[in-house]
């Protein structure tokens, strides 16, 4: 949630600071705003909207070579030009994401010290804060140190001080940020993808940690402000995958990088046609002393969980459970020590996601990540880590991070049977054939389906709510399918296991009423097919992702789609393209914003 950027160094900053912005709008783009150093002092420019309105409220201010900005996603007050950040004073100014959730002790605080609030935000108040406290100390960092012994809460904060021109101070706690040296001056960023075309060096700073950037250096400052010296990471891959390549949406452009992301995921964990990955190593034991696996995780994620789970249970039977990762950390869950907890996280940052991880340490259970963002905290704080290499995913809706996540539980599915006894070599030689080259052909093909995909939408796109129902696997990729669909489309959409509708939901099925069917499944083709004529008798307009070469009785859909087929267990990977085709043509068509849903925000880093 939110774009943290700024820049200090010989360049004009703004340029900088709003083409840093426009990369980071994904994270949040309620509103934007800077702040900026300039002859007189700091000066902060803000707007509700997008980046582009803030650009042309910039326009005409003088040069400034140290700035700092931000793109917003509002948790404490609506989204407003007063709300939005940079917030502060004459004195200082900061950037902030994340919750300071004692703010309201703080504003009392700072109240009987004789300050005022214009906005309200939690933000506000941890500007103040620091001010009131450079006021007393005149050090930017004792000033920090002092108001961080006072916050509580979620942070990566950057600020800039009266008296400090050439200087932004950054520091971190729970969300992300990073420090860049560029040939010109230092960066901070909140993700790496908004600063590509200046450099790909970077440090990621820890909790605790100040940054001091000057335009010629770096310094980072532990806990006791003593210098310490940090490697730089470089990022690994080319800006031309954070940005769109000729396709009209990042959305667009990630569905079809699906089958190079699946690829390049697996590919190097299959050698001799076997799955290379150790489980001993990932669970911390060996597979007869495992116990049961939890699947922790949020949104599309957690469905990826859900299909995890069918492939685990079926093919190593061993118990895996799925939690939504904001209630498992509130109902303490039973945890035995030899489970195994999984957390699945595009970002790696996911407030809900993180927590539930951390609780997991705590009991002293062993804990995976299956992670799309190499260096993310979850992937540093797991016991163990499985990266996706999906590459950067911008788009808020998930697409291409959902396809390697069940692609490498696939993966660790085999190889827990195969170690289980559970499944034979040879047996485990053709699923991994499988999963590494029908399942990639299979995801090319169904991308095929795109004019289909798009003039289907085109027909349901006036319907104000919609029906998804599939059974076994295809009924949790139901749910990631009304997901999608929900999400970027604004339509209601509503998800079930098929034979669950009769016992409540069908009331809502009348002359009409559209429910996306998913016929997919050979062995509970008989029963799927009942279920469907259980909607159709009830008016209901049906519409059919079927499985090519599947036999459909007369009279039960009104129109088709047909999805390439792969042998049962693997086929929610071709299912989902066309799901998420047709999700991403029904935004088009009904003109929504695709890449940036409203109230949404691609990293969500607060409860
Ligand atoms: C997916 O389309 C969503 N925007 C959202 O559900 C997302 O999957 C969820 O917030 C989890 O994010 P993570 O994978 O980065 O943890
Ligand atoms: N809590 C702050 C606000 O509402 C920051 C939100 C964000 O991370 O964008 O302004």
């Amino acid at each position: 949630m939110c774009g943290i950027i700024g820049y200090t160094g010989r360049k004009n900053a703004l340029p900088r600071l709003i083409e840093g912005l426009k990369a980071l709008e994904y994270r949040g783009y309620d509103s934007a705003g800077v702040a900026f150093v300039h002859k007189n002092g700091i000066k902060a420019v803000k707007s509700k909207g997008r980046i582009a309105l803030l650009e042309e409220k910039l326009k005409g201010e003088q040069e400034s070579f140290c700035a700092i900005g931000h793109t917003r996603w509002a948790t404490h007050g609506e989204p407003s030009d007063v709300n939005s950040h940079p917030h502060g004073t004459d004195s200082v100014y900061i950037v902030h994401n994340g919750i300071i959730e004692n703010y309201a002790v703080i504003k009392e605080f700072l109240t009987e010290k004789g300050y005022s609030f214009e906005s309200e935000t939690d933000t506000e108040t941890a500007a103040k804060l620091i001010d009131w406290f450079y006021s007393k100390e005149k050090s930017p960092i004792s000033a920090i140190r002092k108001a961080l012994e006072m916050i509580s809460g979620s942070y990566a904060i950057g600020a800039v001080f009266e008296g400090y021109p050439d200087k932004i101070y950054a520091f971190r706690k729970d969300s992300p940020l990073l420090a860049a040296p560029s040939e010109d001056g230092g960066f901070i960023t909140s993700d790496i993808s908004a600063i590509l075309r200046h450099t790909r060096e970077f440090i990621r700073l820890e909790e605790g940690e100040i940054a001091v950037l000057s335009p010629d250096s770096i310094e980072i400052l532990s806990t006791d402000n003593t210098p310490i010296e940090r490697d730089f990471e470089t990022v690994s891959w080319d800006i031309e995958a954070a940005e769109k390549g000729g396709y009209d949406h990042f959305m667009l452009k990630e569905i079809f990088e699906q089958p190079d992301a699946v690829k390049k995921t697996l590919s190097p964990r299959v050698t001799d046609g076997l799955p290379t990955l150790d489980i001993t190593k990932l669970a911390g034991r060996c597979v007869g002393e495992l116990g049961a696996i939890h699947i922790v995780a949020c949104g599309t994620a957690y469905h990826a969980g859900l299909i995890g789970q069918y492939a685990i249970e079926k093919l190593a039977r061993i118990p895996v459970k799925v939690e939504l990762a904001s209630e498992f950390r509130y109902k303490n869950p039973i945890l035995r020590k030899n489970d195994l907890v999984i957390i699945i996280s595009q970002s790696g940052e996911t407030a809900d996601s993180l927590a539930a991880l951390r609780l997991a340490k705590e009991r002293g259970v062993r804990t995976l990540a299956v992670v799309n963002v190499a260096g993310s905290t979850i992937a540093q704080e797991a016991d163990s880590v499985l990266l996706t290499w999906a590459g950067p995913e911008i788009a808020v809706a998930s697409t291409k991070a959902f396809s390697v996540q069940i692609a490498l539980l696939y993966l660790f599915a085999i190889r827990l049977a195969l170690d289980s006894d559970t499944i034979s070599e040879e047996e485990a030689r053709q699923y991994c054939t499988e999963l590494t080259t029908d399942v990639p052909a299979a995801i090319s093909k169904a991308l095929d389906l795109t004019d289909l995909c798009s003039s289907t939408a085109q027909k349901y796109k006036d319907n104000s709510s919609i029906f998804f129902i599939g059974r076994g696997a295809s009924s949790a990729l139901a749910h990631e399918a009304a997901l999608k669909m929900k999400e970027i489309s604004y339509i209601h959409c509503e998800a079930y296991a098929a034979g669950e509708l009769k016992h409540g939901t069908i009331s809502l099925i009348t002359d009409g009423t559209p429910v996306f069917a998913f016929l997919t499944n050979r062995s509970t083709a008989d029963k799927m097919i009942s279920n469907i004529r259980e909607v159709k008798t009830r008016g209901a307009r049906v519409m059919l992702f079927c499985r090519e070469g599947m036999p459909i009785p007369d009279g039960i859909a009104d129109d088709i789609i047909p999805i390439p087929s792969l042998s049962q267990l693997f086929m929610p990977m071709s299912e989902i393209i066309a799901a998420q085709l047709v999700a991403y043509y029904m935004s088009c068509h009904l003109g929504c914003d695709v890449d940036k849903p409203r109230n949404l925000a691609k990293s969500v880093t607060v409860e």
